[in-house]
């Protein structure tokens, strides 16, 4: 079993895009794949799962609220775990409430349930975590009870600065929580290949020694049409380049 967590403070650089999308192409290729939604915004949930399929789920909200110990039931992750549409891919969604709950689980020091809840599952190949666009409890935990963390990157100024205190927090979370926490890489998504600025960026991280991942994303209206429909790209347009360039990125990842 193996997880990992997409993560980057910044939002609006492809953390959900890509997630969902990894983990419908390790389904689609027959691994048992979980993925975890911890953002309150909740994104990935709406892309792998119907609006009716979603208003029965607790999902992760129940989950945490479980972990406060005021009821019994529930404390297992497993508890919260609902199939998606789609062969092998399963999710433990995400609800608005994670967001009042956070405090909470934060006063109260929670920060390890995700990692035991995770080691408590063995049914799984692969689980796949989307957090929130900030470093806060959820992200955390993510980090704590990750095996390894994709940053995506949309190759912006600000996203850069973004990095320098993105690979700070990573450090401390290796050097306090998670020592055995591994750096996927840096992946470049909506690629522009003929525009001068992301080529220079790139140029500089990569004399900077950050690791990017040579399988770049490129935009696509296709992304969109995808979320919309509420179909990863894998079903939604397996044959798009687009696609064949996020099985690129999961062959390189595995
Ligand atoms: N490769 C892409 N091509 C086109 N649009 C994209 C691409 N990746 C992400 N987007 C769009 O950008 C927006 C932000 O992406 P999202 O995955 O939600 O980012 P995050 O989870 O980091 O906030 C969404 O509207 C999404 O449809
Ligand atoms: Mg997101």
């Amino acid at each position: 079993m193996t997880t990992r967590v997409v993560f980057n403070q910044k939002g609006g650089v492809g953390k959900t895009t890509l997630l969902a999308n990894l983990a419908a192409i390790a389904a689609a290729r027959g691994r048992r794949t979980l993925v975890i939604d911890l953002d309150a915004q909740c994104n990935a949930s709406q892309y792998l799962l119907s609006s009716d399929e979603r208003q029965a789920e607790s999902g992760t909200a129940d989950f945490f609220d479980a972990t406060l110990g005021r009821r019994r039931e529930g404390t297992t992750l497993a508890e919260h775990i609902t199939e998606t549409p789609f062969e092998n891919l399963y999710i433990a969604a995400a609800h608005p409430d994670l967001e009042t709950l956070r405090v909470k689980l934060e006063a109260k020091h929670k920060i390890y349930k995700l990692r035991q809840a995770i080691e408590a599952l063995s049914d799984f190949d692969e689980i796949f975590i989307d957090t929130p666009p900030a470093l806060n409890f959820y992200s955390q935990s993510a980090l704590i009870a990750a095996d390894s963390v994709l940053i995506p990157f949309d190759c912006d100024d600000f996203a850069r600065q973004a990095l320098y205190s993105l690979f700070d927090n990573i450090h401390e979370i290796q050097e306090d929580h998670n020592p055995g926490l591994k750096i996927d890489g840096i992946v470049v998504n909506q690629f522009q290949p003929r525009a001068k600025l992301p080529q220079r960026l790139l140029a500089e991280l990569t004399a900077e020694g950050h690791p990017i991942i040579d399988a770049h994303i490129s935009a696509s209206v296709k992304v969109r049409e995808s979320h919309d429909a509420s179909i990863p790209l894998v079903h939604y347009a397996p044959s798009h380049k687009i696609t064949g360039q996020l099985g690129a990125l999961y062959d390189r990842l595995s």
